[in-house]
C-alpha cells in the first residue's frame, strides 16, 4: 500500500510518518518511508542543488528537478518496495507539488498534473492523510517548538512577512481543494487534534482501507 502525507511545515507529518511506521511494523509488515526529494544516488544530487543553489533556480527550474528526482525515486524505489509487498509511507508526494507551485507560487494547474503523473510514473497513492493547519497555527507551533516567546502585538508575527502568510493561507487553499476533488483518496484530519488522536483516525481510515480492498 502507498500511503502520503500533506500539509504545511508544522502540520505534523514527520510526526504521523514515525507512528504509522512503527505501528505497521508491530503488526508485521515490511515498512519502507521516504522522504522527497532523494533516497537514489541521482536523486540525492538533486536535493542537493535543490538546497545549496536554492535561491538561483526559477520555479520551473525547481518544478522540473523536483520531478526529476520524483522520478528517480518512483522507479528505482518506491515501485519495487511495492512489488515485493512492502507498505511505503511517503512524507509529501505530487499533491504538494500541486498546493505549492501551483496554488501557492501560481504555476499553471494543467501542466502541472501532466508533470505530476509523468513524474510518478502514473503512481497514485491508495491513501493520502492531509493533516489541516492554519500558517496561523503553524507559525506558533515553529515558536513554542523553539521556546520563543509569542505575542501578536510584540512584532513577533510581523516579522514573518505578510506576503509569507499569504503564500501559505494559498497552500492551504489549495489543500483544501485537492481534497474536495480527491475524497475517495484523501482523507483531511485537524492538525490541532492530538498526535495520538490523529494516529487513532489514520488507523481508523487504513483499517476501513484493508475492510474494502480485502
Ligand atoms: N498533533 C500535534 N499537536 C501538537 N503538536 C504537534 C502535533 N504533531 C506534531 N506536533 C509538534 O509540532 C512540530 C512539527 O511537527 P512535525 O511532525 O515535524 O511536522 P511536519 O513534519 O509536518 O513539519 C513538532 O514540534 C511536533 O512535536
Ligand atoms: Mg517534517
Amino acid at each position: 500500500m502507498l500511503i502520503t502525507f500533506e500539509g504545511i511545515d508544522g502540520a505534523g507529518k514527520s510526526t504521523q510518518v514515525m507512528k504509522l511506521k512503527r505501528h505497521l511494523q508491530e503488526r508485521g509488515r515490511e515498512v519502507l518511508a521516504l522522504r522527497e526529494p532523494g533516497g537514489t544516488p541521482v536523486a540525492e544530487e538533486i536535493r542537493e542543488l535543490l538546497l545549496e543553489s536554492r535561491n538561483d533556480i526559477t520555479p520551473v527550474g525547481e518544478l522540473l528537478l523536483f520531478a526529476a528526482s520524483r522520478a528517480e525515486l518512483v522507479q528505482q524505489v518506491i515501485r519495487p518496495a511495492l512489488e515485493s509487498g512492502s507498505d511505503v509511507i511517503l512524507d509529501r508526494f505530487f499533491d504538494s507539488t500541486t498546493a505549492y507551485q501551483g496554488y501557492g507560487r501560481g504555476l499553471d494547474l494543467g501542466m502541472l498534473a501532466e508533470i505530476n503523473r509523468i513524474a510518478s510514473c502514473g503512481l497514485v497513492p491508495d491513501v493520502t492523510f492531509y493533516l489541516d493547519l492554519t500558517p496561523e497555527d503553524a507559525l506558533m507551533r515553529k515558536f513554542s517548538e523553539k521556546s520563543l516567546p509569542l505575542t501578536f502585538d510584540s512584532g513577533e508575527l510581523d516579522r514573518m512577512e505578510n506576503s509569507g502568510l499569504d503564500f501559505y493561507r494559498r497552500v492551504r487553499e489549495g489543500y483544501h481543494a485537492i481534497s474536495g476533488k480527491n475524497p475517495e483518496r484523501v482523507v483531511m484530519i485537524d492538525a490541532l487534534l492530538s498526535p495520538a488522536e490523529i494516529q487513532r483516525r489514520i488507523m481508523e481510515s487504513l483499517d476501513a482501507l484493508c475492510t474494502k480492498t480485502g
